[in-house]
């Protein structure tokens, strides 16, 4: 953004001179004192994504609830985060954990009730952190209100809240299309011979977008949120809520004759008309923030999604996640990578949504995606130490960083040999669709390890007592059994662990302000082994340096000379040298 000088006195009159005048009186006025734009409170934050269902449970149930959250606030205050995305907690029947609604505005029962989420709102509050709900917008759960009525019959005041659509003249599907979670994402429903459209699960009907009535409703459910004082939104799936104007069979892409929908409905034109409109009957003049979910967006596209003349506040892209999966979506069949590609990832996300005034989420897990040690880093041991490597570039790369809820106690990937040790719905459909596909037991096996959401679902490890303090009934996904080791009150005191880095590290990001402001460059990109980039604001640089390997690699000290080391994963820095996972960070 052009720098303007503005004398402080005139701050304040700003913004009715604009009005007066407004002939190309085109400047933003959220200036701070030194005129460089001012942050608003959630870039200058930590996020942190907390699984509702595994987080903590208050009452033996073995399953995490509110008052679980509430009582473990402390926990995420002391590692600075500013803001809770708490994965769906509204009235579900659970067919996906929760991303199918059954009703928008009442919680759970097994999360607890609507008392206990306006305690949680005000004791995050009190410790400055407020709560961001997930809106699950692209489906309902089959069991919500509006899909038993638009499932009645074909006239009736919420028929056309769904996408309907009559069968092929054989009565086949009207599309070859492949739900994400396998299978047609079409259901035939006997009532009105017709099918209707299901991105994901059958349990988890699509709502139409095109019909002005929905979109009104859901506007109304984000305003009932907002009232109730929360701090934002994470947009769920919305790259799918716009369909084609007309369903037509894609190619098929695998043995099964269908063709993955992802390439067919996402981000389809149009999609922005519906969020621009969202936009502003919801968000102006809130504090809140949002965050889409935005799987389909790529770099090129983001000065459309974000920014001045976005539709959110930050989108979640994929490109990063999915940098070892090909299109296809078959956990099977990985695509090489290596650290310079991992990289440009960033340079052209990041500068991306920077060159539109945007704003860059950072993310290497979530509970979708597998634990990061796992996903980015080699196979080879040496767990704290590559944890605590990437808990350096979350938490000191340019936007707003989260953390998924055991990624700061350095979870890896669960490792259960049977597929019917695994909950998750999607795992257990990619496992049946390898089978399909002429993959044995083994290698389909090998990839449900690598993939399995349930990975990043495990209970939240407290301390070493039974059940590692998650409950004291029998949790519903089994506690990994590393958790003697790995858990909050061990890791506490231990000032070399994993969860004591990101509370310095985030104390950190609060002292040194070019942390959470600074412009970012990537100043060795062509380099294999060494994530190296820098932070920069006004006169002060941050130099943050990350070896991605088990070696001992060496690089140009020159880079840091006059440079004062403030912070480092390894107890011996030495310039010029990088320790095996080794990262630092200098300051000019
Ligand atoms: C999003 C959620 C995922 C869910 C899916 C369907 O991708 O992150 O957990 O299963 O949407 O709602």
């Amino acid at each position: 953004m052009k720098k303007i000088k503005i004398k402080k006195g005139i701050l304040s009159i700003l913004p009715l001179f604009c009005l007066l005048f407004n002939g190309g009186c085109n400047i933003n006025v959220n200036l701070n004192v030194n005129n460089t734009p001012r942050l608003k409170w959630w870039q200058k934050t930590i996020a942190y994504e907390i699984y509702v269902k595994s987080f903590k449970d208050s009452d033996g149930d073995g399953i995490g609830d509110l008052n679980g959250i509430t009582s473990e606030l402390d926990h995420l205050k002391d590692m600075g985060v500013g803001a809770i995305w708490l994965t769906p907690c509204y009235v579900s029947p659970q067919a996906d954990n929760g991303y199918d609604i059954a009703d928008y505005y009442n919680i759970d029962p097994a999360y607890g009730t609507m008392e206990d989420m306006d305690r949680l709102i005000d004791e995050a509050g009190k410790r400055d952190i407020r709560i961001v709900m997930d809106l699950v917008f692209n489906h309902t759960s089959d069991q919500n209100e509006w899909f038993l009525k638009s499932r009645s019959s074909k006239d009736n005041d919420k028929s056309d809240w769904y996408i309907w659509a009559d069968p092929k003249e054989d009565g086949s599907a009207p599309t070859n299309w492949r739900s994400i979670f396998g299978g047609s994402a079409w259901e035939y429903d006997e009532n009105r011979g017709q099918y209707y459209l299901h991105t994901f699960l059958p349990q988890q009907p699509d709502l139409n977008w095109a019909n002005p009535e929905v979109r009104e409703e859901l506007c109304n459910i984000a305003k009932f949120w907002i009232d109730k004082g929360v701090g934002g939104f994470r947009m769920d799936a919305i790259t799918y809520i716009k369909k084609p104007a007309v369903f037509k069979d894609g190619t098929p892409d695998a043995e099964d004759g269908l063709a993955g929908i992802h390439s067919i409905t996402a981000n389809t034109d149009g999609i922005l008309d519906y969020l621009h409109e969202f936009r502003s009957s919801v968000q102006d003049g809130n504090d809140i923030f949002t965050v889409g979910e935005a799987n389909g967006v790529t770099s090129e596209d983001l000065d459309k999604w974000v920014g001045k003349n976005g539709v959110f506040d930050m989108v979640f892209s994929f490109e990063l996640v999915n940098i070892d999966l090909p299109d296809e979506n078959n956990w099977c069949v990985t695509r090489d990578w290596d650290l310079k590609k991992f990289k440009s990832f960033f340079s052209e996300n990041l500068l991306s949504a920077d060159s539109a005034d945007g704003w860059f989420p950072v993310f290497l897990e979530n509970h979708d995606q597998p634990r990061s040690i796992n996903h980015f880093m080699p196979d080879d041991g040496e767990r704290i130490a590559k944890a605590k490597a990437l808990s350096v570039l979350l938490l000191t790369m340019r936007g707003t960083p989260f953390i998924m809820q055991g990624e700061e106690l350095g979870f890896e990937n669960v490792d259960w040999s049977s597929i019917t040790d695994y909950n998750d719905i999607s795992t257990k459909n990619h496992y049946e669709f390898l089978l399909g596909e002429g993959y044995s037991e083994e290698e389909a096996m090998a990839g449900i390890r690598r993939f399995s959401r349930d990975s990043s679902r495990t209970p939240m490890q407290w301390d070493d007592s039974e059940n590692a303090g998650f409950t004291t009934g029998t949790p519903w996904l089994p506690v990994y059994p590393d958790y003697k080791e790995f858990n909050c009150a061990v890791e506490r005191k231990d000032p070399d662990s994993v969860l004591n880095c990101y509370i310095e590290l985030s104390k950190l990001r609060r002292e040194h302000s070019e942390l959470t402001e600074g412009d970012y460059k990537d100043i060795l990109p062509d380099d294999e082994n060494i994530f190296a980039f820098t932070r920069t604001k006004d006169d002060s640089k941050a130099i943050i340096l990350i070896n991605f390997t088990s070696n001992e690699v060496s690089y140009d000290g020159g880079l840091t000379e006059g440079a004062t080391c403030i912070f480092s994963t390894t107890p011996k820095e030495q310039r010029g040298h990088l320790a095996p996972y080794g990262a630092v960070i200098y300051e000019m």
